[in-house]
């Protein structure tokens, strides 16, 4: 059972997309899957609506700062994978929710901005550790990736978090409509059409290596810990 929280302090980084695309990859692996639905503007629980019938993913709408402890004990119990997807502001939830995770991911769009939003939340899990003793291991997953091109500013994101020594997925998601599609329409990559939707099967085998890889590192439980200037890296693994 793993609690992964979903965070980055900046809108339209991919956090939704990523939350979804990891939740129908999981539930076709056959795990029990709940996904704790705290962004404001709904959209897992439109996709749920939009696909009443076609999925075992159990959504809870509405999440609050109030009840957001009590669902994620609910959902523990009757669930392999609690994913909890945040607002895309700043919010108190992101310390209450990454206080009930195993993992975090960060996922961060190729562009300064998004950058900056991903950078809130590593600070933040640093400050836990360092203050508060609170380890909680994390990961940054590049989202919205030209399938053809390496950009300028997805080298300076890259480049800066290598500086930190921040532990980033080998996969990246890369930008395909048919990740937009399957809000539109609801249910997973597997029911849409492959004549309407373009380059399904690639989207399909990207969502596949995303979940592949999130799943390889909570096993090994093992993350880059963030060190303070001129300080070696060192790897610890989670008791
Ligand atoms: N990999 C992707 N390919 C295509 N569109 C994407 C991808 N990731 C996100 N988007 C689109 O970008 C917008 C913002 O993404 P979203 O996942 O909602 O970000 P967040 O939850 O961080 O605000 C949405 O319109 C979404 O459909
Ligand atoms: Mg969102």
């Amino acid at each position: 059972m793993a609690v992964i929280t979903f965070a980055n302090t900046k809108g339209g980084a991919g956090k939704t997309t990523a939350v979804l695309l990891l939740a129908t990859e999981l539930e076709r692996k056959g795990y029990r899957v709940t996904i704790l639905d705290a962004d404001p503007q709904y959209w897992i629980h439109r996709w749920f609506e939009a696909s009443r019938g076609r999925t075992t993913i159990n959504v809870i709408s509405y999440v609050t700062m109030t009840s957001l402890q009590r669902h994620v004990e609910e959902a523990r119990s009757r669930s392999d994978f609690v994913l909890i997807d945040l607002p895309g502001a700043r919010s108190p939830l992101l310390a209450k929710s990454v206080g009930f995770s195993d993992h975090v991911m960060i996922p961060i769009q190729g562009c300064a901005m998004d950058a900056q939003g991903g950078a809130h939340v590593i600070e933040l899990l640093q400050y836990l550790e360092e203050k508060g003793n609170i380890f909680i291991p994390f990961s940054v997953v590049l989202t919205r990736v030209n399938s053809m091109v390496t950009t300028r500013a997805m080298q300076v994101v890259k480049t800066l978090l290598a500086e930190r020594r921040v532990h980033v997925l080998d996969t990246p998601i890369i930008e395909r409509s048919a990740f937009r599609d399957i809000f539109d329409c609801g249910g997973t990559l597997y029911s849409a059409d492959p004549g309407r939707v373009s380059n399904l099967a690639k989207a399909r085998e990207n969502a596949s290596a995303f979940a592949n890889e999130v799943i390889e590192s909570l096993e090994t439980r093992v993350r880059f810990q963030i060190p303070t200037p001129g300080a070696a890296v060192s790897i610890r693994t989670a008791a």
